[in-house]
Parts: C-alpha cells; structure tokens; sequence
C-alpha cells in the first residue's frame, strides 16, 4: 500500500498558473494513462467504499467521474453522477457553491438515491471543499445517508477538511494523500 501510494504520487504532476496565476493545478493525467497507477487508485478506493459499507458511489464531475465510475463496478455498487448544472434531466436537486478558483451550481436527480442508501463520494482533489460541501447537501437532501467522502489528494493548506467537518457530521473523510 505504501509503494502503491507512492507511485500515484509520482504520477500527479504540478502545473504552476493554471487555470490562473494563483494556482498550482494538480494534474492526474498522467496516473490516469498508467494503468498500474490507476489499478492500484480505484483498488484503493473500492477497499475505502467496502469498508463503510456504502450502497452507492455519487461522483462529481468531471473528475470524480472518472475515479468514482471503475470504483463503483470494482465495489460492486451503483454510480451516480453529481452534474454540473443543465446536464441532468428532469427533476434535480440544486446547489450553488463556491471552489477554490470559481463557482458554479452542482445538481443530483431527485429520485437517484433512496433512503435506505450509504452514500460515498468520490472525487479526485479536496481544495476549499465548496464542491464537496454542496454535494454532501444534496445527498442528504434525498433522504440518504452519507457514509464519507473519499478523494485521491487533500490540499491540506486550503483547510478543506475544517470546512467540511459540520457538514460530514461524523461521516469519513478519506484522502490517500495530503499535500
Ligand atoms: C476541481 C476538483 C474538485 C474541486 C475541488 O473541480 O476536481 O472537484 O475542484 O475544489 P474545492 O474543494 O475548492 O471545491 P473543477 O470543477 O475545477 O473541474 P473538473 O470539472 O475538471 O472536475
Ligand atoms: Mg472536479
């Protein structure tokens, strides 16, 4: 687990400036194109969703798609994607939230989670925890419970962790990694 940590580390490159001069944009890219590295995240995150039990995996998109989709047939529980507002059809649940570098509205489908649900969310970098926060409330907006959220990457120094504390309200906070 230790050497399997490591190498995804290895794999995420920093990318000064972007998508603004304040910011050093993580890029998973290049873990997402070794399939080793990959194997070994959605392994990873599949042990963390086994183990709180949960019935579903919502991720957030974009970049929680492409985590939370092989994480969820690797656990063997249903995936539900939390979008970016005028992607869902029908009828959503919404909330506007702020992030780290910007803002935007996050939706869930009204009827894709019931309450008999344990709900972990997956996404690739905890930053302000804006988004998170706004998805755990939609979640919980369900009727569903929230078992934890998992990430690959915590940007410690944004205090993300803090922010999100009241809204986890005892729920997991799982990051593999924290810079
Ligand atoms: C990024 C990242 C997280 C979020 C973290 O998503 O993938 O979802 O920011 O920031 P926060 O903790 O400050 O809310 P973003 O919407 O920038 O892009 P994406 O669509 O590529 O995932
Ligand atoms: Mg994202």
């Amino acid at each position: 687990q230790e050497a399997a940590i490591a190498l995804l580390r290895e794999r995420i490159r920093d990318v000064p400036g972007h998508p603004n001069p304040d910011v050093v944009f993580k890029d998973i890219t290049p873990l997402l194109a070794d399939p080793v590295a990959f194997g070994h995240l959605v392994e990873l995150l599949a042990d963390v969703c086994v183990r709180l039990g949960a019935t579903k995996i919502v991720g957030v998109e974009a970049r929680g798609f492409i985590l939370g989709a092989p994480v969820a047939v690797r656990a063997r529980v249903g995936f539900v994607p939390a979008r970016k507002a005028g992607k869902l059809p029908g009828p959503v649940l919404s909330r506007p939230y702020d992030l780290a570098y910007g803002s935007g509205v996050i939706e869930l489908k009204d009827d894709a989670l019931a309450p008999h649900d344990r709900v972990l969310v997956i996404d690739d970098v905890l930053a302000s925890g804006g988004t998170a926060e706004a998805v755990l409330h939609l979640i919980r907006a369900t009727g569903a419970t929230v078992a934890g959220l998992a990430v690959l990457l915590e940007l410690g120094f944004l205090d993300g962790r803090a922010r999100l504390e009241p809204t986890l309200a005892g729920a997991a906070l799982h990051a593999l990694m924290s810079v």
